[in-house]
Formats: C-alpha cells, sequence, structure tokens
C-alpha cells in the first residue's frame, strides 16, 4: 500500500510519501495505524486551531496568498526604475528576513547566476547577506559596482543590530562615493510600519518603505514584500509562485489527516519526538534546493522549541534540524543516519524532472564504468536517493519523502507553504506558542546592552553576571 498523500490530483505537483514512517516498514521505531487512528482526534482538533485562526493574531501569514493582485503589481510598478537599473540587488536582513529570498533565489535562478555573462542574465547579480563577518563586507564591496547597486534592507522588528549594523555601513559609503541624493535612491526598505528604528530613519531620509504586516512573523514572512520586492527584482513569476501556495494552502485546509500533507506529517514528526526522535534531517538531492533545509530548519527549530507549553507547564519541547545534501553529505553523514542512535527522522526532497539532463558518454573499454552506460545524472542522483532511502528504512530509520515533479515557479511555492502549515500544526499538536522566540530575543537584548544601548543597563549588569573567567581556559602557544 502507497501511505503518500498527493496535493493536486492526476500529475502531482508535489507528494509526500509517508510508507517508511510506519512500522509496517521500519518496525518498531515506526508509527503505528494504530497510533494514527487513534490519534486522529487529536490531529483534528489541532487542524481546526490552526484553520480557526487563519488571518488572525500571528497567522497573519496564512492569508498573504490572498492578498489583492493589485498591491503585488504596485510593488513592480513603484519599483520598475530600480529594476531596471540595477546591475547589482543586495539583501541586507537575517534569518526570516532573509532565508525566504535565497531559498527561492537558489532554487529557481541558474545555479551559478552571479557568474553569467550580463547577455545571459535576465536579472541583476543577487546577494543575501545574513552576516556581519568584516570580512564579508569588505567582500561583497570588492565585487558589486556602487553605482548600479540596489539595497533592500529587510527586518520585520527595524531593530536587529546586524541588519541595522549593515544599513549604516553601506549608506554611509553610498553617500560618500554617489552624494546624498543618488544614496537615498539606492535604499529600499521592509519593515513595520509606523514602528522601529530602521522606520524612524527611512521617513526622515525618504527611503522607499514597504510594509510586513503586524501579525506575520520573520520566519513566516516569505510571501509578504520581505519576499516579493527580492523576487520581482529577480524577474521571478511571483503569481505561479503564489500559485502554488495557494494550492498547497487549499489543501492544508482538508480536514482529513489522511488528504493533508502538512497535518499528517506534523503529526508523524510530533509522535516520533515522543518516542525520543529529537533531530529532524531535511536532506533534499537537488543543489537548487539545498537552501530549503536553512528555510525549514529556521522555521521548525524556532516555532517548536520551547521553555513552556500554552498551560504554562515546561516542557523544553523541540526537534533540532539537521541539514543534509544529497549526495554529497551521503559521504559524510548518512554512516551516522544508519547506524548512530535512533533519534532522528529524515525527510528527503526529490526532483522528479530536472530542468536539464546530463547523460554520461558510453565508453566500453573501461569495463568497471559499463554500468553507467546510457545513464544520466540525474538518473544516478535518483538512484542514489532510492539506494540511500533503501538503506536508512533497511536499518530502521524514520523517513518521509517529498517529491517534486519539477522544481517550478508553482512547486516551490507549494514547498514552501507545505513547511509553513507543518509547523503550525506541529505547534498546535504540540500545544504551544508557534510564533514566539524568546530565546532569540534574549540575545538580541544581551547584544544591546552590551553595546551600552540606554535602556539596557540591567541586562548588561545581568550578562558581567555570566562572564567567562580565565579559570576554566585552555590556550596554547
Ligand atoms: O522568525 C523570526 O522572527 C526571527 O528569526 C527573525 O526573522 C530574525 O530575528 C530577524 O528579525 P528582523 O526581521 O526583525 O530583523
Amino acid at each position: 500500500m502507497v501511505h503518500s498523500t498527493d496535493i493536486k490530483k492526476k500529475k502531482s505537483m508535489i507528494k509526500l510519501d509517508y510508507n517508511f514512517m510506519l512500522d509496517t516498514s521500519i518496525g518498531k521505531h515506526g508509527i503505528s495505524q494504530k497510533d494514527v487512528q487513534k490519534d486522529t482526534a487529536k490531529m483534528l482538533a489541532a487542524h481546526k486551531t490552526v484553520l480557526d485562526n487563519r488571518g488572525k493574531g500571528w497567522q497573519e501569514w496564512t492569508e498573504l496568498v490572498n492578498a489583492p493582485v493589485a498591491e503585488l503589481q504596485k510593488i513592480k510598478a513603484d519599483l520598475k526604475p530600480v529594476f531596471e537599473k540595477a546591475e547589482s540587488f543586495v539583501v541586507l536582513g537575517i534569518g526570516g528576513s532573509a532565508l525566504g529570498p535565497l531559498s527561492v533565489f537558489s532554487a529557481l535562478l541558474h545555479y551559478r547566476h552571479n557568474e553569467l555573462p550580463r547577455a545571459k542574465r535576465k536579472a541583476p547579480k543577487f546577494y543575501v547577506e545574513d552576516n556581519i563577518d568584516p570580512e564579508r563586507m569588505q567582500a561583497l564591496l570588492d565585487v558589486i559596482d556602487l553605482k548600479t547597486a540596489y539595497f533592500n534592507v529587510i527586518t520585520k522588528s527595524g531593530e536587529t543590530s546586524e541588519t541595522l549594523a549593515q544599513f549604516l555601513i553601506l549608506y554611509d559609503i553610498l553617500k560618500k562615493q554617489l552624494g546624498a541624493a543618488e544614496a537615498k535612491k539606492r535604499i529600499i526598505v521592509t519593515t513595520t510600519i509606523g514602528k522601529g528604528t530602521l522606520y524612524k530613519i527611512a521617513e526622515k531620509e525618504g527611503f522607499k518603505i514597504y510594509g510586513v504586516g503586524e501579525g506575520v512573523g520573520g520566519r513566516f514572512s516569505v510571501f509578504s514584500s520581505v519576499g516579493l520586492i527580492p523576487f520581482a527584482a529577480l524577474g521571478i513569476d511571483i503569481e505561479k509562485l503564489i500559485a502554488g501556495a495557494k494550492k498547497m494552502a487549499e489543501s492544508s485546509y482538508i480536514a482529513d489527516p489522511t488528504k493533508n500533507a502538512a497535518l499528517m506529517s506534523a503529526y508523524l514528526q510530533v509522535k516520533s519526538m515522543s518516542k525520543g526522535k529529537n533531530i529532524s534531517v531535511m536532506m533534499p538531492y537537488a543543489d537548487s534546493l539545498k537552501f530549503m533545509a536553512d528555510f525549514y530548519g529556521q522555521l521548525w527549530g524556532e516555532s517548536l522549541a520551547k521553555a513552556v507549553d500554552n498551560k504554562g507547564k515546561t516542557v523544553f519541547s523541540g526537534q533540532t534540524p539537521a541539514k543534509s545534501l544529497g549526495v554529497t553529505d551521503q559521504h559524510s553523514q548518512i554512516q551516522l543516519y544508519t547506524e548512530g542512535p535512533f533519534d532522528k527522522v529524515l525527510t528527503f526532497i526529490t526532483v522528479n524532472k530536472f530542468n536539464k539532463s546530463m547523460p554520461i558518454p558510453s565508453d566500453d573499454s573501461i569495463e568497471a564504468c559499463c554500468f553507467l552506460k546510457g545513464q544520466s545524472l540525474e538518473k544516478l542522483l535518483t538512484a542514489e536517493l532510492i539506494a540511500t532511502r533503501f538503506a536508512v528504512t533497511k536499518a530502521g530509520r524514520p523517513n518521509f519523502t517529498i517529491e517534486l515533479d519539477s522544481v517550478t515557479e508553482e512547486s516551490v511555492g507549494a514547498l514552501l507553504m507545505y513547511f509553513m502549515y507543518q509547523t503550525a500544526f506541529a505547534g498546535a499538536l504540540m500545544n504551544i506558542d508557534t510564533y514566539n522566540q524568546p530565546g532569540v530575543e534574549e540575545g538580541k537584548k544581551a547584544t544591546f546592552a552590551m553595546l551600552g544601548r540606554k535602556g539596557y543597563e540591567e541586562k548588561l549588569a545581568e550578562v558581567n553576571a555570566k562572564k567567562t573567567s580565565n579559570e576554566f581556559v585552555i590556550s596554547v602557544r
């Protein structure tokens, strides 16, 4: 029997195969059909919680795909002159303000986009600067031409130190090199309207400002202006991306776990956590989808890891996301996944039809290579996925496969939406607050304190009280 949940009938755009999560396939580390039946009421209750809150509070993200087309057209029209002139389009942002643009760019544009000659590139060079290493910042300045560069500063809170620091450096350089009037035109701000430091600066300086809804959290913001502006700059067919996301959203409305991929997978993952599977490995078998593991990792990691549940009970919940890439990491991590501790659930992502084919030439003179005759890189990749999945399944390790018919705007939109609904359902099943991140905020406040920001004096005292000492340090000279 095939336990798979088709998201679209006939030719599936995307499919979830959960055969190898079940005890019938993998033995005692799997979930039984009896459990699935027994827990169906819980699944339906979690489903209802998420659906009842569509568009409310922190669940504004669910309705982003229903936003009027006019809004998108306005962004495109407003920024048309920018997109026409830009030779480099740089996103300054971190976490949820970076991973949506980065994962979609990697999925849908040429693998070596920035290295292509201009005539072969339909869009500007694209950079997502989501770290503050000074060498990296200098490296960016070494490769872009400021005369034709535009910067999209994205921060939902408008307060994140990393993004503000990047902005201050680049705006200063732009002003010095291009003059104040021109520098202003190079900055596009995406932030919460009326709130936060960046908004105040943007208003004062007269930058173009685009809003992020109050109830759209960073990691759920990919279909807001956080994603839409970079996607428009890259010439991505946003309508198709949203159409795919919408189809996935609609399939997530179905109150039947056997027909709802996001709900079924959320349940099986949460159930596996209760059986000690504390690690969630995301392993795409397509380089274009490599950063989808990062997108998923943030959603899953930040949303489900909580000290307390909604009733205030201490739970220290969560499942550690681990990134892996097929086939590369078969040669570094699969040994761990087949013979290491039984503490993981694996999710493979496979693509049926690659956008390019690469046949392997036949050379009958080398006998040891004859098995590759008539094959192609894509066939080899798929065969290796099946072989690896066989190995981990034989070793009794729970695993899912997400199958994309091909990597298109539609299927990428659907995959992003699948991850978001899966996370929302998992959070509801676990009865935790999916949308806060007190751990992240604690670090942000401690950073302000250490840099002497006004109002954080008490936090500084707290940080200093926990300072490291020289007592337990080993140095090698
Ligand atoms: O999911 C979240 O809310 C966070 O991880 C944020 O995306 C991240 O901290 C960046 O925040 P901001 O967009 O406010 O700069």
